[in-house]
C-alpha cells in the first residue's frame, strides 16, 4: 500500500483552537508586564474548573474514574490586585483560597534547579496529585493516570494561554520536597511547575 499524504494545516486558515496549538511554544523570555486576574481565571478554569450541566458536573478535563485527584497551586507575582502570595485553586467554587502571604517565586525558581527565567514570569501555577485517591480504585495503575491527567491539564493551560497571547513552560526538573515545604503540599505530590507571563516584546 502507499502512503497516504495528509493536508497540512494551513496557519492562515487555522480555527481557534488550531491557531492555539499552532502557536504554543515553551516561553522562558518573560516580561515584566502584568497579567489580569481575569487572565488567570481563564487558564485555571481550563487547567481543573467546573462544568455544570442539565444537572450533572464535569471538569474542563479528563479523570480516571472521575476521581479528580489533581490540585492546582499559584503563586502570584505580578497581578495587579492580588497580593503576593500562595494560593490554592478551589474548582468548585471557582475561586483562590490564599495559603501564605508574601513572595514566594525567587524560593520557587531556586526549588526548579535554579531556572531564573522563572523569576520574571507574573505567576507560577504548580499541578500537583494525590496518587492514593486514584490508586484505591485502580491499585499501582492508578499512579499513570494521575500522571496522565496532569498532561490534560497542563496542555489545556498552556492552549489558553497561547490564545491569550501568554507565554508558559512545563517545569519537570524541579526538587520535590523544595516545591512541597514552600507550598506546605501536605499529601499532594507535585507535578509539574508551570510559570505564565507575556514575553519581550509582546
Ligand atoms: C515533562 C516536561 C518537563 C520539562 N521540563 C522543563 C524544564 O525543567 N525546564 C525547561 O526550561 N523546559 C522544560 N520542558 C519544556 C521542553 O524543553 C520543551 O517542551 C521542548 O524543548 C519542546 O519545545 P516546545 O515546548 O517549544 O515545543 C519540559 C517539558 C515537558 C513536557
Amino acid at each position: 500500500m502507499d502512503v497516504i499524504y495528509l493536508k497540512k494545516l494551513d496557519p492562515e486558515k487555522a480555527n481557534t483552537l488550531e491557531k492555539s496549538i499552532y502557536n504554543r511554544c515553551s516561553t522562558r523570555d518573560f516580561s515584566e508586564k502584568p497579567v489580569k486576574l481575569d487572565t488567570l481565571s481563564k487558564i485555571l478554569w481550563s487547567g481543573q474548573g467546573m462544568i455544570e450541566e442539565s444537572g450533572s458536573q464535569r471538569r474542563t478535563t479528563p479523570s480516571a474514574g472521575a476521581i479528580y485527584p489533581l490540585e492546582l497551586f499559584i503563586i502570584s507575582k505580578n497581578i495587579p490586585g492580588l497580593e503576593n502570595a500562595t494560593y490554592h485553586y478551589l474548582p468548585e467554587e471557582h475561586a483562590l483560597e490564599p495559603k501564605e502571604e508574601g513572595s514566594f517565586i525567587e524560593s520557587l525558581a531556586a526549588a526548579c534547579l535554579h531556572q531564573r527565567f522563572i523569576e520574571r514570569s507574573a505567576f507560577i501555577i504548580v499541578i500537583a496529585g494525590d496518587f492514593e485517591k486514584t490508586k484505591q480504585k485502580y491499585g499501582a495503575r492508578g499512579e499513570r493516570y494521575v500522571f496522565m491527567e496532569a498532561g490534560h491539564a497542563s496542555q489545556n493551560m498552556s492552549l489558553v494561554a497561547a490564545n491569550l497571547l501568554l507565554g508558559a513552560v512545563v517545569i519537570g526538573a524541579f526538587s520535590d520536597s523544595e516545591i512541597a515545604k514552600i507550598l506546605n503540599l501536605g499529601d499532594w505530590f507535585p507535578i509539574a511547575v508551570m510559570p505564565f507571563g507575556y514575553t519581550q516584546g509582546k
